[in-house]
């Protein structure tokens, strides 16, 4: 499963991708209003630090403005995934950028039948929400399985990219799931490392090293 950062904090993303963790970012305007920064100057950056795909959104809500908007984002660098929102007008986007050679990643699913139209309109990702699923009490791991099996029926090269991931609880059940793509907060991503046998054993193994008078190196 690749790991994508969802971010636009520059530093965090090259923390992470110092250590191989990083295989794209996604951002989406809430994201660039935390960044304080310029969209075209920050996308700039995070195309030129990630070799992989780095998704940014369009805000238009009409195809034609999507369409304008998302062939200025793709100038920014080829590594750009044009981000369209699951609506008829963001359908229109995403078939229009896919026939420029644009990735596109088509974000705000919440159903199946969303995810269908997405990989039937061409997309490269599709990015279903689980935590905001998860908030309003419905099943949002249920929801990256439910895709899988129905892009797995038919043979669609749309990849599953799980999103508004929020617990390292949520990674797991989606690499289980078979999600090509989880993307995830920094913090999150951070937090994988974490069990506390693993701190029980280190806590243990320091006590008893210190207990030889031993150095490896002098
Ligand atoms: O990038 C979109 C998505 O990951 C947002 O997550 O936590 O705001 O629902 P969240």
């Amino acid at each position: 499963m690749k790991f994508f950062v969802d971010t636009a904090d520059v530093a965090a993303i090259a923390e992470l991708d110092a250590l191989g963790m990083v295989d794209g970012v996604t951002t989406n305007p809430s994201l660039i209003m935390k960044s304080g920064r310029d969209i075209h100057e920050v996308t700039r950056e995070i195309c030129a630090l990630v070799a992989g795909p780095v998704s940014a959104e369009v805000v238009a809500t009409e195809a034609d403005a999507m369409i304008r908007e998302g062939r200025r984002l793709a100038e920014i660098a080829d590594n750009i995934a044009v981000k369209v929102p699951m609506t008829w007008d963001g359908l229109k986007a995403c078939r229009a950028l896919r026939n420029d050679g644009c990735m596109v990643n088509v974000t705000l699913c919440f159903s199946t039948n969303q995810a269908l139209l997405a990989a039937k309109a061409g997309a490269s990702f599709i990015s279903p929400f689980i935590g905001r699923l998860d908030d309003i009490n419905l099943d949002g791991l249920q929801l990256i399985g439910d895709i899988r099996i129905i892009y797995d029926n038919y043979g669609f090269e749309t990849e599953v990219l799980a999103a508004s991931i929020r617990s390292a609880n949520h990674i797991a059940e989606c690499a289980k799931l078979g999600a090509d793509v989880a993307t995830a907060p920094p913090d999150v991503i951070r937090k994988l490392v974490q069990h506390p046998l693993t701190d029980r054993g280190m806590d243990a193994f320091l006590a008893d090293w210190a207990k030889t008078g031993q150095r490896i190196v002098a």
